[in-house]
Formats: structure tokens, sequence, C-alpha cells
């Protein structure tokens, strides 16, 4: 792992909403599902309820419990920040 990261905006996140290109915010992190999502137990389609937005309460309404920071150590993309404090 590089440990680099990059911040994503909501509006970042918002392009990447498909089975082939998924990307989901759980409590203020931002994962790429895209390859987790085969594997995911819930099924593809329940995944993809959560694409290109944040997932938090999707997610904790099914399973709070789900340690997501280190099953998707590898998949973590950065902290999620609003868009409207993006330097210019
Ligand atoms: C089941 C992980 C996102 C819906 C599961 C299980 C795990 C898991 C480990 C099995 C839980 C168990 O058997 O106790 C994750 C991870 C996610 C994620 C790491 C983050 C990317 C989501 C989202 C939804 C969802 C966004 C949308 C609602 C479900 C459902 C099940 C499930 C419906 C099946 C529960 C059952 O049949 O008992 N998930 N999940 N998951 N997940 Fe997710």
């Amino acid at each position: 792992l590089s440990g680099k990261t990059v911040t994503v905006t909501p509006s970042e996140l918002a392009k990447h909403n498909t089975v082939s290109d998924c990307w989901m915010a759980i409590r203020g992190r931002v994962y790429n599902v895209t390859h987790y999502m085969e594997y995911h137990p819930g099924g593809l389609d329940e995944l993809m309820k959560g694409a290109g937005k944040d997932a938090t309460e999707l997610f904790d309404q099914v399973h709070k419990w789900v340690n997501f920071t280190s099953m998707l150590a590898k998949c973590y993309i950065g902290p999620l920040k609003p868009d409207t404090i993006e330097q210019k």
C-alpha cells in the first residue's frame, strides 16, 4: 500500500455509481468497492443501493457492527469532504 489518500467531494463520488466503477462513502471514508462487489454477502443489488453516495445510513440499517474499515482497507480512497470547502 502506498498510503496515499485523495480527498473526495460528493460530486466526484457521484460519478462512480456503476457496477464496473463503484465508490461509496461510509462514516466519512470513501471506498472503491468495485472489486468487493462479488464478495459482498448481501449481494450485488444490495451493495449497489449505496453506489456513488454516502451509504452510512443504509449500511447501519443492515449491519452497523460490520468492521468495514478493516475489510475494505485496501479499497480506501480517502476522506469525504463537502464540495463547498474545496480549495479554488
Ligand atoms: C450482508 C459487508 C454495504 C446490505 C453483509 C455482510 C457483510 C457485509 C460482512 C454479512 C453480515 C452477516 O452475515 O452478519 C458490507 C460492507 C459494505 C456493505 C463491507 C460496504 C461497502 C452494504 C450496503 C447495503 C448492504 C450499502 C445496502 C443496503 C446488505 C444486506 C446483507 C448484507 C441486505 C444481507 C443481510 C442478511 O441476509 O442477513 N454485508 N456490506 N451492505 N449487506 Fe452488506
